[in-house]
């Protein structure tokens, strides 16, 4: 043969391969999800997420400080309220004193360079395990926006860096950012779940706080994962409301999503690798039919490949383990 390009060359060694790497993960790509309980000492691991623990506020400050010195920068908060304490309303969600705000300003003080995001939206507090306020089989939108946008503020009052709703109720980012100025909160940043899908990869996740929908499903807010320019919409609002970073997720369903959001908008853009997407890892490693390591690893680059700024990930400490190996 007589070639005038020999492609393999640039893979021929591990030297020139890392030298042309066009993807390199680095801890400070990984956003760790907490999951956060009452108590002290608490450990629990998480049946449907094996390797992922709800902790209480003692036990996360010593997890966030190991996330520090791994060069993890971000954490974002879930709470697992009492049954006690959920309503209609989720008026929990507000309580200055509440488990969310408590944990912030304990991350805040043990570790004060780390950035905390927090989730904002009714479903941990609802009776009903809905993202918003119930009225008959409806999630009524406006009564939502209205608590959620007072639930960010107090997050921001307690200390976080940044909200990040969860919800895809409409309209909320615009008056999340509305209370925040009206209120003197101008550096509490907003990273929207722009693009956030129904989809069943949230299983495990809704095992974790225990707060799977009592009735129906999430698809009158939720999008459809049929849908391509609907996600475009989302964001390209989301940006016009004032978000800082939006968000794809699930993540590696939805690569072309990702992609193509990236390339609509000029601000970061994040990724949530889900519970489902961890736990389908895990279970087959379990099983010895991955290998569990360079699985983490390719799947992350593939979502960082694909146009995320930023992921969200269970796997945020092993990677970065295994990256600073
Ligand atoms: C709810 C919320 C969910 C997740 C993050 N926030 C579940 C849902 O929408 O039902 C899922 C995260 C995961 O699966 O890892 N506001």
């Amino acid at each position: 043969m007589h070639l005038i390009r020999r492609n393999r060359i640039l893979r021929s060694s591990p030297a020139i391969r890392a030298m042309v790497a066009e993807t390199i993960l680095k801890p400070s790509d990984f956003i760790a999800p907490l999951f956060i309980t009452e108590g002290s000492n608490v450990k629990e691991e998480i049946t449907s997420m094996q390797g992922y623990f709800r902790m209480s506020i003692d036990t996360t400050l010593i997890e966030v400080k190991q996330l520090w010195d791994l060069g993890i920068k971000c954490v974002l908060l879930f709470i697992k309220c009492k049954d006690e304490l959920k309503d209609n309303r989720g008026a929990e969600a507000i309580n200055p004193d509440g488990l969310m705000q408590r944990s912030i300003k304990a991350i805040k003080d043990a570790c004060p360079d780390m950035v905390v995001m927090t989730d904002v939206a009714l479903d941990p507090y609802s009776i009903y395990g809905h993202d918003g306020i119930v009225e008959g089989s409806e999630i009524v939108n406006d009564p939502t926006v209205d608590m959620l946008a007072m639930m960010s503020l107090s997050h921001a009052v307690a200390g976080a860096d940044f909200v990040a709703p969860s919800d895809m109720m409409d309209g909320r980012i615009l008056a999340i950012r509305d209370t925040l100025e009206y209120n003197g909160y101008t550096k509490t940043g907003i990273m929207s779940y722009s693009a956030k899908y129904a989809s069943c990869f949230y299983g495990p996740f809704r095992d974790a706080l225990d707060s799977a929908p009592g009735f129906g499903d999430k698809k009158t807010y939720q999008m459809d994962y049929a849908n391509r320019t609907e996600a475009i919409k989302e964001t390209l609002l989301d940006v016009e409301e004032g978000a800082d970073i939006v968000m794809v997720k699930p993540a590696m369903a939805y690569l072309d999503i990702i992609r193509e959001i990236k390339d609509s908008v000029v601000l970061p853009v994040s990724a949530y690798h889900v519970s489902g997407e961890y736990a389908m890892i895990k279970a087959a490693a379990k099983m010895g039919w991955l290998d569990e390591n360079k699985a983490i690893i390719e799947s992350l680059t593939s979502i960082k490949r694909a146009g995320a700024d930023l992921i969200a990930t269970y796997f945020a400490k092993d990677a970065a383990m295994l990256l600073n190996k």
